[in-house]
């Protein structure tokens, strides 16, 4: 085995022997002689994901979902998504019977003594969140809620501060005798690498203003052996659309700097780099490139201004933050234009449509705005990209004249142009030699800096990247 097929093969290997030790702990932490029996609203990225990884560590999970479709396929072991491990997890524990699914909410709350609610809160026209999702699933527990149960009901959605009070009102509302206590207990993982974050968290975030329900949290994740933070519901609640907009930021001030890097001759991976060095800043997200996309960071940062603007204290700096991720990848394009002149009838290649490496999710990704973008002006784009091209069909997400080919050297079949818009790995090992003998000039736009530029320079290509010379 070599090079990244080593690499992976190790990776696995790491994972399955962590997860392993994880199950061990378990099993031998005298406070945990008892798994614990839970239930997940909502089957999608963050229930999935958590719902597998808490089976993982030995609890009993039942997940819910409105979709009988997806319950059946998951329950056959079928993973509606592409997540690096998942699929492995769910079918070991789905074999072990501590994983199942189900569209009954009755019988996952009857089942779970924590109820956790993972169901999308998706943005409304405004920016702000749709909370009608959370809103009815709290109908929903308290209809099926039985008296003397007493119910954990932890928020998992992300969502707006102030929701855990509604939530518990609207339970107790429609059900007066309910015994529960409500929790906020946000999700931080990432898409691509969902599983790890799962496994492995920074940290465990717990709101909560009831004693016993802090103790029950904890006994969920203490097989996890992270940090955890209690705190109060509404500060939890902040928490999350606080961090995911910090790291918009941070990406907006690395893109940012990149075009004063462009104006002036420097590297911005240099400046990331020496930034970075300083503990208290950091290396990660200061990668330049097309701006921040996917289903939580456009979403959150847009609904933390709302809900600064609704409490009275508007954010003008997020604002700025947004405008700076629209501004990359307008001047993105613009050096595509000084370069071809004209876009309508050229022949441009691009490599990626998901909006990350590793997930084949392409909500808002960065790349199909380009994509379309492109086709607008009249390009002829050919698009590749190693697992998104299936969703992005199936949602109709591209302009009727995109083409997609089956491998990145046939997408540069002809190319005027090569535009690298997503980082996968996939796409820096490719024989560039085969790569330029099949475009009709070597243009290259690197979106991600992802590529060596001396080296593609020394192939004969002309590179151009974000923010370094
Ligand atoms: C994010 C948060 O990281 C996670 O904690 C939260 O739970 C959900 O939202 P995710 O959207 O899966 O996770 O992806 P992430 O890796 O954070 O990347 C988000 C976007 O930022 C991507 O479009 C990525 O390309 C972009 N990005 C990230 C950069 O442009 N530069 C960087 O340095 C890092």
């Amino acid at each position: 085995m070599r090079g990244w097929a080593r690499f992976f093969f190790f990776e696995a290997c790491a994972w399955e022997l962590l997860a392993f030790r994880a199950r061990v702990r378990f099993k031998r932490n005298p406070l945990f002689n008892s798994f614990m029996e839970l239930c997940i609203i909502g089957s999608g990225y963050v229930g999935l994901v958590s719902g597998a990884c808490f089976a993982e560590v030995g609890h009993h999970v039942v997940c819910v979902d409105n979709d009988q479709r997806k319950v059946d396929m998951l329950q056959r072991g079928e993973i509606p998504i592409y997540e690096p491990g998942l699929e492995e997890l769910v079918q070991r524990n789905v074999a072990a019977k501590r994983l199942r699914f189900t569209n009954s909410i009755a019988e996952g709350v009857d089942h779970g003594q924590i109820v956790f609610i993972a169901v999308p809160t998706p943005p409304q026209a405004d920016g702000s969140v749709d909370l009608t999702y959370i809103e009815r699933v709290a109908r929903e527990i308290a209809g099926v809620l039985k008296p003397g149960q007493y119910r954990v009901v932890v928020d998992k959605s992300t969502v707006p501060v102030k929701t855990g009070e509604k939530v518990e009102a609207t339970i107790r509302r429609y059900n007066h005798s309910a015994e529960l206590d409500v929790v906020s207990n946000p999700e931080f993982l990432r898409e691509g690498c969902a599983v790890p974050d799962l496994m492995h968290p920074d940290r465990i975030v717990i709101g909560s203003s009831s004693q016993r329900a802090t103790d029950l949290m904890k006994r969920v994740y203490e097989p996890f052996q992270a940090p955890i933070l209690v705190t109060d519901v509404n500060s939890a609640e902040l928490i999350k659309h606080a961090a995911n907009s910090f790291l918009s930021l941070k990406i907006s001030y690395i893109n940012a700097v990149s075009a004063i890097c462009e104006a002036s001759g420097a590297d911005v991976e240099m400046v990331a780099d020496g930034i970075g060095m300083d503990k208290r800043i950091g290396r990660n997200f200061l990668n330049a490139g097309l701006g921040y996309g996917g289903s939580c960071f456009p979403k959150d940062v847009k609904a933390f201004i709302a809900i600064a603007e609704e409490l009275g204290v508007p954010f003008h700096l997020l604002k700025e933050v947004e405008r700076i991720n629209i501004s990359q990848m307008e001047r993105f394009l613009k050096k595509v234009r000084e370069a071809l002149w004209v876009l309508r009838d050229k022949r441009v290649a691009v490599w990626g449509l998901s909006f990350k490496p590793d997930t084949d999710d392409v909500r808002n990704s960065v790349a199909i705005e380009l994509i379309n973008k492109l086709a607008a002006e009249g390009a002829l784009v050919t698009a590749y990209d190693p697992k998104g091209m299936g969703k992005a069909l199936e949602y109709k997400l591209l302009a009727p004249t995109v083409r997609l080919a089956s491998s990145p050297v046939e997408a540069v079949a002809g190319a005027e142009a090569l535009l690298l818009a997503t980082e996968w790995k996939e796409f820096a090992c490719q024989d560039f030699a085969a790569v330029k003998a099949a475009m009709h000039t070597p243009l290259l736009f690197d979106g991600r800096n992802l590529l060596n530029p001396g080296t593609m320079r020394g192939m004969g290509f002309v590179y151009y990247g974000v923010g370094r010379p």
